[in-house]
C-alpha cells in the first residue's frame, strides 16, 4: 500500500480509535482459553473488554487455530485493520535451540543465523508476525537474570549475534524487534529492574554498541526497557529515545513499551498520573504500549486539551500501519497461519539436527585433564539433578514443550545403547537441604569408572526476573559434589547454567567440566555426543567466569588502574599492598572471556605485522601461524584483540576486534591474517570525536583474551 493511502487511514480514525491503535493487550485478554506466557501484571484500567478487539495489534499468538479464530471474530465484528501476533521467540519456537548466551559461544554467525530462521519458520506457519528478538544488552553481571538472553560481555560480539538474528527472522519470514533500549544490563548490582548509572562515554562505547550495530539489518521495531538510566526512566528520556534513536541513528520503525512499562512511570516516581504518564511516554517517543492503558485511557482527552499534539499521535500510528504494511498485511492479513507447512516444519529431523549442533558448537569445555572424551566401553554412573530432567529446555522456550526435550540420560543411552546407572542425589532448588538421594548417587559411583555429574542452576533461575546474589551451584549440590570426589574416581561436571556460575569450590574436584548452558531439546543428545567424543568443543566463553560473586561486574574489556596488581593474587596471600584488588580474592576471573578447551590443541606462533607503522587511512596486515597440534580434527577460534596505549581518554586493556573460526585437522597448520584499518582503532577521544588518535598500539591474538600473542604497531599521519 502507498504511504499516502496509509496516511489517509490514519486520518479516517476518531481520536479513540488512534489511541487503540497504539495500545496492545495480551491474546488471553480476548480468549480467556488462550494458553499464553504472562510476562507482567496486566491491569486493563479503564478500558473495557469490548475495546480490545479494536488494538492494532496483540502479544501473544497461543497458535495458529486461534489466530484465525480471533482475526475471524475481528471480521465478525466489522474490523478489517490487520492484526500482528506479536511474540517473544528467543531461542526457538517449538524446535528449542540452547539460549542466546549460548549461542552466541558458537562463534559462528551461519549457525545463529540458521538457528533463527528454523524459529521464524516454525512460528511464521503457526501465526506469529513479530518476535521480540534480539536481545542485546551488555552482560557483564553473571548475577543479573538476564544475561542469559544476550550475547554477554562484548560490545562488537553482542551486534554480530544480533544482526545474525535478525537475518534469520528475516529469513524465516517475520519482523523483529531489538531490545532492551537502552542500558537495561547496566542493572546495579545485577538486581532485575534495577535502576542504571551510565555515563555518556560508557553508553556509547559500550552499552549502545550493539542495538546500533542492529540497524545495519533493518530490524522492524526497538522495545524500550523498564530501567532508570541518570535519574530518568527510558520512556521519558528524549535524549535517547528521540534525539538518539530516531534523529541520530535515523531509525524509523516502531517502538514499543516493555509490558506494563508506561505505568511504571508512576511507580518510578516520575509521573504522578496516569494522564501525565501517557503525555510523557507519547512525546518520549514511544509508539505502542504494552500490557497497560493509559494510553487509550487518556490520550484522545490530551490531545482535545492541546497537551499532546495530534500530529505526533498520528505520527505513532502511522508507523504501526507502516509496520503492518511491511509485513503485507493490508494484501494479506492472514498471512503466516499456514497450518499444513507447520506440521511439515514443526520438529522436523533437520531442525533438531541445527539445534543439536549449536549445543555441539555452544558448549564450553572449562576442564579436561584427560578424561574426556569417554570410552564407549566405559562404566559410567549418571549422577545429578539434571541428568534426567527434561527441564533442560531454557527460560523464554516460545511453545516448545518439555516433554520433547531429550535429557542427558536419553541421549547417553541412545548413544551407548544400554541402560546406564542412574540417581539424582538432590534437587536442583536452591534452598533444599534433603541428602536422602546421596548415598544411592554414592552407591551406584563407587560401581563405576567415571562418574558424570549433572549440576547447575535449574532453568527457571535464570532469565527475567531471576536475578541471584549467590552464583554460586546450589549448596546442596556442591555438597553431593564433594562426597562423589571422595570416592576417587574420575569425576566429569556436565554443568547446566542460565550465566556463568561461580565455580571455584567444585573445580578442583571435577576432573572435567563441560558448561552447557541450557541446551534446548537436543540437548541430551548434543551432550552425549560430546561427551564420546561424537563432537569435538569448540565453544568460547563470552562472559568470564567469576571466581567468587563478589568479582561481578567483571569483564575482560576494562581499564587499568594507576596502581595495578604485580601479581594476581589475594593481597592477604600476597602482602602486596595498596594496590588494586581484594584481600581475599584473585583479580582475574576462572575463566576468561573467548575461554573454552578443545579435545586437541592449538598452537599459535610467528605472529607478524606486514608493517610496524600504519598511515591514516592505510592498513596493516597481521599473520598468525595456527597449528592443530594435537591428535583430533577440531574448530577455533582465532581472536584478535588491540589495545590503544595511551590517548586523550584512557582505553581498555583490551578489545576485541575480529575473529576466524577455523577447522584444522590433526596435525594441520595454516596461516590466518587480519586487516587492521583506521576504522578499528577508532573511539569517543576527549574533543567528543569519533575517530583514531595516533600513537602506539597493541595487537594480541589468541584463543582466549588472556593467552594471547602480543606486538606492537603505530599510527602514524
Ligand atoms: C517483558 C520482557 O522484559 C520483554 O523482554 C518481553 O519481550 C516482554 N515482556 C513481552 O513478553
Amino acid at each position: 500500500m502507498e504511504q499516502k493511502e496509509l496516511k489517509k487511514l490514519v486520518s479516517a480514525m476518531s481520536l479513540e480509535e488512534k489511541a487503540l491503535q497504539l495500545t496492545q493487550y495480551p491474546v488471553y485478554e480476548l480468549d480467556e482459553s488462550a494458553e499464553a506466557v504472562v510476562t507482567g501484571l496486566c491491569d486493563l484500567g479503564g478500558i473495557d473488554r469490548e475495546a480490545l478487539w479494536h488494538t492494532g495489534t496483540i502479544l501473544n499468538a497461543p497458535n495458529g487455530e486461534t489466530v484465525q479464530s480471533i482475526r475471524k471474530t475481528r471480521r465478525e465484528k466489522g474490523i478489517s485493520d490487520p492484526f500482528p501476533f506479536m511474540l517473544d521467540v528467543i531461542h526457538g519456537y517449538r524446535t528449542i535451540y540452547p539460549v542466546p548466551l549460548a549461542m552466541a559461544c558458537t562463534f559462528n554467525t551461519a549457525l545463529i543465523e540458521d538457528c533463527a530462521e528454523l524459529a521464524a519458520t516454525e512460528a511464521s506457519c503457526d501465526g506469529v508476525d513479530v518476535t521480540f528478538s534480539p536481545m542485546v544488552d551488555l552482560g557483564r553481571d553473571a548475577r543479573w537474570g538476564r544475561v542469559m538472553e544476550g550475547a554477554g560481555e562484548d560490545p562488537y560480539w553482542s551486534g554480530e549475534v544480533g544482526k545474525a538474528m535478525i537475518r534469520g527472522y528475516h529469513r524465516g519470514g517475520i519482523a523483529c524487534c531489538v531490545k532492551h533500549f537502552a542500558g537495561y544490563g547496566a542493572a546495579e548490582a545485577g538486581r532485575e529492574y534495577n535502576t542504571t548509572d551510565i555515563s555518556e562515554r560508557n553508553l556509547r562505547e559500550y552499552y549502545l554498541c550493539a542495538y546500533r550495530a542492529c540497524l545495519e539489518e533493518q530490524p522492524e521495531l526497538f522495545m524500550s526497557s523498564f530501567n532508570l538510566l541518570n535519574g530518568k526512566p527510558i520512556l521519558g528520556h528524549k535524549e535517547i529515545m528521540i534525539d538518539l534513536l530516531r534523529k541520530e541513528w535515523g531509525f524509523d520503525g516502531v517502538v514499543i513499551s516493555d509490558f506494563g512499562a508506561v505505568e511504571e512511570l508512576h511507580e518510578h516516581g516520575y509521573c504522578e498520573t496516569g494522564r501525565d504518564c501517557a503525555r510523557v511516554a507519547l512525546s518520549g517517543g514511544l509508539d505502542i504500549e504494552m500490557g497497560s492503558s493509559v494510553y487509550a485511557s487518556y490520550l484522545p482527552e490530551l490531545v482535545r486539551t492541546g497537551a499532546v499534539s495530534e500530529a505526533q499521535l498520528d505520527e505513532a500510528v502511522l508507523r504501526v500501519l507502516e509496520l503492518k504494511n511491511k509485513l503485507g498485511m493490508y494484501e494479506n492479513p492472514e498471512r503466516n497461519t499456514d497450518l499444513q507447512k507447520r506440521d511439515e516444519v514443526t520438529l522436523s529431523k533437520s531442525g533438531r539436527a541445527i539445534s543439536r549442533r549449536a549445543v555441539e558448537e555452544g558448549s564450553v569445555l572449562l576442564k579436561n585433564n584427560g578424561v574426556l572424551p569417554l570410552k564407549e566401553s566405559a562404566k559410567i554412573a549418571l549422577v545429578g539433578p539434571f541428568a534426567s530432567t527434561r527441564e533442560i529446555i531454557g527460560n523464554w522456550a516460545g511453545k516448545g514443550r518439555i516433554e520433547e526435550c531429550v535429557p542427558v540420560k536419553e541421549g547417553v543411552e541412545k548413544l551407548l545403547q544400554r541402560a546406564v546407572p542412574y540417581a539424582s542425589g538432590c534437587s536442583w532448588k536452591l534452598f533444599d537441604t534433603d541428602e536422602s538421594g546421596f548415598e544411592e548417587a554414592e552407591r551406584i559411583s563407587a560401581q563405576a569408572d567415571c562418574i558424570v555429574a549433572c549440576v547447575g542452576e535449574h532453568m527457571m533461575n535464570s532469565g527475567e526476573a531471576h536475578s541471584r546474589a549467590d552464583i554460586r551451584i546450589p549448596e546442596i549440590q556442591r555438597k553431593l559434589i564433594a562426597k562423589l570426589h571422595k570416592l576417587k574416581k574420575p569425576l566429569v561436571l556436565v554443568v547446566f547454567g542460565g550465566r556463568p556460575l561461580v565455580l571455584s569450590e567444585v573445580e578442583a574436584f571435577a576432573d572435567a567440566i563441560l558448561y552447557v548452558w541450557q541446551p534446548g531439546t537436543e540437548g541430551g543428545n548434543g551432550i552425549a555426543n560430546l561427551l564420546y567424543g561424537k563432537a569435538i568443543p569448540c565453544g568460547k566463553t563470552v562472559m568470564s567466569f567469576p571466581r567468587s560473586s563478589g568479582q561481578c561486574p567483571i569483564y575482560y574489556n576494562c581499564f587499568s588502574t594507576g596502581r595495578p596488581k604485580k601479581q594476581d593474587m589475594p593481597s592477604a596471600l600476597s602482602g602486596e599492598e595498596w594496590r588494586t584488588g581484594y584481600d581475599d580474592e584473585y583479580n582475574s576471573p576462572l575463566y576468561p572471556f573467548g575461554y573454552g578447551l578443545s579435545y586437541t590443541e592449538f598452537m599459535y606462533s610467528d605472529l607478524k605485522l606486514s608493517a610496524a607503522r600504519m598511515k591514516r587511512g592505510g592498513k596493516i596486515t597481521a599473520t598468525v601461524n595456527l597449528k592443530n597440534v594435537g591428535s583430533r580434527d577440531g574448530y577455533e577460534t582465532v581472536q584478535w584483540y588491540i589495545r590503544d596505549l595511551f590517548a586523550s581518554v584512557v582505553r581498555p586493556v583490551k578489545e576485541l576486534k575480529g575473529y576466524e573460526k577455523v577447522f584444522l585437522k590433526a596435525g594441520e597448520e595454516r596461516s590466518i591474517s587480519f586487516e587492521i584499518n583506521e576504522e578499528l582503532l577508532k573511539f569517543y577521544t576527549d574533543g567528543g570525536e569519533y575517530a583514531a588518535e595516533k600513537g602506539a598500539f597493541e595487537l594480541f591474538v589468541g584463543g582466549n583474551s588472556r593467552d594471547c600473542l602480543k606486538t606492537n604497531f603505530e599510527l602514524v599521519d
